[in-house]
């Protein structure tokens, strides 16, 4: 948090986890929850907390609770209340800052005995469990004699990801391939090079979470443009660079959270008003081959827009799993030389032996894909049968692909979210997806589940969150 920033019942809601602890009362557990915050420095020295009612409406209990927690914390000297106008964090001894506002909170495995209905990373598909029993196999011979350090990546996964992505539509060569540790550091990687603290940054309401986190990180100032008929308005592209807009971030392929894919023609006239513009586009085609219908993958904005204009980023962690930590970033070889001199200052290299799993499994895209089709075309059926069935307040628009369901529940996602919280379901509501966090009706839910599960913790929490089932 910024320094003297007011913080939102949102950030509050997102950072403080599952914080009410069985069998102690609750202003006891809260106050003990937000010292871990501000012993953390994710509340910084300065930052004003959320006035107690709303913070009270917020995390669903009584205002008394939360005047409690307040006075505790001045007494301990955590917060300096002033009469009438709130309460701050009070400087202490640690001047560590966090730039971040948890908005990555479900890439953490959830504590023992929560259901995690928040993040949409879905687990290992049946080439990596095979690829891994074949790991004995690999040659590793030729690498072993070499230092082992490829700070670009192992020359034959770049021309394999290269070729890859040719195929797909996005033609490019080896050392126009940067690898990274996964899409979230080519992110990072890209917007650390491409825009400074006060640069404005244009990107779809809502977005990745994690892209969010990368721009937050640097400081740039973030606007979330919406969306229409499944991608960003186009309209609004060009009033941000009017604004002087630095950087577009964008998913035109299929969209993480919403699962939408922006019309060919909306494509098309956004690439020309990039082009028009001159504006560097960071397209991250992560969930591109999630595609629940028609050809393997989406189109994307390679091939409208002018090369130099571009760098898109790509992983395997969608269709093969989150867990090999491999991603990538495509540019101009210029752009390339210099990412890849930046990413040895937070990591030299990848390691060589998942790089070669990497280089074995792209040989079996195919058949990845179809699994992956196959399987999130039944999960997503049966997620919206239990959805509907428990929630029949609760709208959404189809998704074309992706492993999530982006759905406005018509009430308070935030509290509903603290509702969870008390009955051990972690859920992802709107504002962790939104620039401003806004957004707080909707809930990205992933559809994998199995559906008893799903149907058991939602039906849980609608008892929880006292919502009234409509006849
Ligand atoms: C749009 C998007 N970009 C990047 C990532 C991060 O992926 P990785 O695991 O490759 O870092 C994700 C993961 O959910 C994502 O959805």
């Amino acid at each position: 948090m910024a320094d003297g920033a007011r913080l939102k019942v949102a950030d509050v809601s997102r950072l403080l986890g599952s914080w009410a602890r069985p069998g102690e009362p609750l202003p006891e557990s809260l106050a003990a929850a937000l010292i871990d915050l501000i012993d953390a420095g994710l509340l910084a020295p300065g930052t004003r907390l959320p006035p107690q009612r709303l913070l009270a409406d917020a995390l669903g209990t009584a205002r008394g609770t939360v005047a409690t927690t307040y006075d505790a914390l001045e007494a301990r000297g955590y917060l300096t209340a002033r009469q009438g106008a709130g309460s701050w964090v009070r400087s202490r001894t640690s001047d560590t800052r966090a730039r971040t506002s948890g908005r990555l909170f479900s890439f953490t495995t959830a504590a023992e005995g929560v259901v995690d209905l928040s993040s949409g990373a879905l687990p290992a598909s049946t080439p990596v469990r095979a690829a891994l029993a074949g790991l004995a196999d690999v040659d590793l011979q030729p690498y072993l004699t070499t230092d082992g350090y490829f700070p670009a990546g192992l020359p034959a996964l770049r021309a394999d990801i290269a070729t890859m992505n040719t195929l797909d539509g996005i033609a490019t060569s080896a050392h126009r391939v940067l690898v990274t540790a996964g899409a979230q550091q080519a992110t990072w990687l890209a917007a650390a090079d491409a825009v400074g603290p006060g640069d404005l940054v244009l990107m779809e309401e809502p977005t990745y979470r994690g892209a969010i986190e990368c721009f937050t990180d640097i400081g740039a100032n973030l606007q979330g443009l919406r969306m229409v008929h499944g991608g960003i308005d186009v309209d609004h592209v060009r009033q941000g660079i009017k604004r002087g807009a630095r950087v577009l971030y964008c998913q035109t392929g299929i969209h993480n959270p919403t699962g939408q894919t922006m019309r060919a023609a909306a494509r098309r006239e956004l690439a020309d008003e990039i082009n028009r513009a001159g504006l560097l586009t960071i397209e991250d085609t992560s969930s591109c081959a999630l595609t629940l219908n028609g050809p393997p993958t989406t189109p994307t904005l390679a091939g409208l827009v002018d090369p130099t204009l571009l760098i898109t980023i790509g992983t395997m962690s969608k269709l093969f799993w989150g867990g090999l930590r491999i991603g990538w970033i495509i540019a101009e070889p210029a752009r390339v030389n210099r990412l890849t001199e930046q990413r040895k200052a937070i990591g030299l290299a990848t390691s060589v032996v998942d790089q070669l799993l990497a280089v074995n499994l792209l040989t079996t895209v195919d058949a990845a894909r179809r699994e992956r089709r196959e399987f999130l075309r039944t999960a997503l059926a049966d997620t919206e049968t239990v959805v509907s069935a428990v929630f029949p307040d609760w709208t959404w628009e189809k998704p074309t692909g992706g492993s999530g369901l982006w759905v406005d529940t018509n009430t308070d996602a935030v509290r509903l979210t603290e509702a969870g919280k008390r009955i051990g379901v972690k859920l992802a509501p709107g504002p962790g997806f939104s620039t401003y966090d806004g957004l707080r009706s909707y809930l990205r839910l992933p559809i994998w589940h199995d559906v008893d599960i799903l149907e058991r913790n939602l039906t849980a929490l609608r008892g929880s969150a006292g919502v009234e089932r409509t006849p």
